[in-house]
């Protein structure tokens, strides 16, 4: 499938094949196609809880009031924001660079992030959006399907994976076989209305 394709056929899907169930050789490329998604200064601020346990996604779909994907999709994974990689050993995500750059990139996480948990919040949010859409693209390529999901109750879902305290959930995205095609897009809007040329 060529990228266009996967663009134009991902859809927010919400009754899946509960009987389908992924291969670990689909779950390790998914992860390993994830991390190459961009974040800030390379800083990887990215967690993922990936779920196949079937008890654990039933409980999930509990936290999200009772919404079927998790339970009957293949594979639920909770993208979370480390709100500290900042400072987590800073050097290693330059470790293939020369050691001024990494120095270079140390300080400069540390004069974005240090004193500005709004930055921090901010980081994880960028860099969980661009690696959702990189899962639900490579889902399609697997000719899999994905829900991308923020209808939950959050202390529940953060008790269920065991949430460190200086992480946050930023959403879910629920991988597996659609059962059922979306329904009709519910319309977008004209492109005038969201591109502005140069400025607004
Ligand atoms: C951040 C986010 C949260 C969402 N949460 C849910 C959800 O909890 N349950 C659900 O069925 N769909 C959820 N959706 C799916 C949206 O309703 C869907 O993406 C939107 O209607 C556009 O449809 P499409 O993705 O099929 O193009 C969510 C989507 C996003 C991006």
């Amino acid at each position: 499938m060529d990228t266009f394709d996967a663009i134009k056929t991902r859809r927010a899907i919400k009754k899946f094949d509960s009987s389908y169930k992924i291969s670990p050789e689909n779950i390790k490329t998914l992860q390993e196609l994830t991390i190459l998604s961009p974040t800030s200064y390379n800083q990887q601020n990215w967690r993922f809880v990936y779920v196949t346990d079937q008890s654990v996604k039933e409980k999930i779909s509990k936290a999200a009031r009772d919404q079927a994907q998790p339970k009957d999709g293949s594979l639920v994974l909770v993208l979370c924001g480390n709100l500290n990689a900042w400072k987590e050993e800073p050097l290693r995500y330059w470790r293939n660079n020369t050691p001024e750059k990494q120095e270079l990139v140390k300080n400069s996480l540390a004069r974005k992030y240090e004193n500005s948990p709004e930055n921090r919040r901010d980081e994880a949010m960028r860099s969980c959006g661009f690696a959702a859409q990189t899962i639900m693209l490579a889902a399609r390529q697997m000719g899999l399907d994905s829900c991308p999901m923020v209808g939950f109750e959050y202390d529940e879902l953060a008790e269920i994976i065991n949430l460190p305290a200086d992480h946050l959930i930023v959403m879910m995205i629920v991988v597996g076989k659609r059962s059922e095609d979306a329904a009709q897009r519910g319309g977008q809007l004209s492109l005038d209305k969201v591109f502005f040329e140069n400025s607004f």
